[in-house]
């Protein structure tokens, strides 16, 4: 008699914070984890997303938590949400994905005032260093991964996006810079860059998305699924010799400049 293998969970152990995970790509980041076996905390603003992204997580038999955090708040709410996960989890945070952003509307530099920069950097740059810088410590004893959400915007100019580009580049230079720091520590950083992405939190935009990528490689729009994909990859031990990168998602956009 032959019987059909288990699945084998490629993060069964591990415990996650992703943040901005009550909707989007986060949510689909959330999902995916969890599928491999691992205890995610959700975060973000949003209580009743964050909850129905538990609810999901555990009516598919995963283990999730959600714990409310505004990452534009500073030093003592991205502390707070890092402890509070480490207790949810029942031990450290061993993978972080940094994930949450503020994202901006496409705009002219010259309506770009300092309100918005100073929110752009609070969210999108500030808050991934904090929160980083508040969980590393935990993970120097067991090892752990650090995955960060970057963007084509990251790396190429755009006329409409200086500003969140900008931030972009920023978590692109972080995450070249802390695997240099970490990598030598168990620990390894690498990031995402995804081109335009569908998910339910963007459904109003997909038909401009489709409009945008018929003239990349493949034609089309992402969608959260395949960045979670990536994400998983990064995250687990078959990237084990992998520091540093930012791997596009993004139909081969970067690849045919
Ligand atoms: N979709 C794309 O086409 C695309 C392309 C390239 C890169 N990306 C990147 O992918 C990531 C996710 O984007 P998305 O499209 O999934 O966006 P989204 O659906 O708008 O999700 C953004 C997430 O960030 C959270 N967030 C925003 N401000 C926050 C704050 N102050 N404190 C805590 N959480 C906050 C939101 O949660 P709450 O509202 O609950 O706070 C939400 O869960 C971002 O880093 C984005 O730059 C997206």
């Amino acid at each position: 008699m032959t019987t059909t293998p288990t699945p084998r969970q490629r993060l069964a152990g591990r415990r996650a914070l992703v943040t901005g995970s009550t909707s989007g790509i986060g949510r689909a980041v959330a999902e995916a984890l969890a599928h491999e076996g691992a205890t995610v905390v959700v975060s973000g603003r949003n209580e009743a997303e964050g909850a129905a992204v538990v609810d999901a997580i555990t009516a598919a038999g995963g283990a999730a938590h959600f714990i409310a955090a505004d990452l534009a708040e500073g030093t003592a709410a991205v502390e707070q949400l890092a402890q509070a996960a480490a207790q949810a989890a029942q031990g450290p945070i061993d993978l972080l994905v940094n994930n949450a952003a503020q994202l901006i509307p496409a705009q002219s530099l010259l309506d770009v005032d300092e309100t918005l920069l100073d929110r752009a950097l609070a969210v999108n740059v500030k808050a991934p260093a904090l929160l980083t810088k508040a969980v590393v410590p935990g993970m120097l004893e067991i090892g752990g991964a650090i995955v960060n959400m970057g963007s084509i915007n990251g790396s190429v100019g755009m006329a409409v996006a200086s500003l969140y580009g900008a931030t972009k580049a920023a978590i692109h230079s972080l995450t070249a810079s802390w695997a240099a720091e970490l990598a030598g520590k168990n620990i390894r950083v690498n990031a995402i860059a995804p081109g335009p992405t569908m998910t339910p939190a963007n459904a109003a935009a997909h038909d401009m998305l489709r409009q945008l990528t018929t003239g990349q490689p493949d034609g089309r729009p992402g969608t959260g699924e395949e960045v979670a994909a990536a994400v998983v990859f990064l995250a687990s031990d078959e990237a084990a010799h992998i520091h540093g990168v930012i791997l596009p998602v993004d139909g081969g956009y970067l690849a045919a400049r």
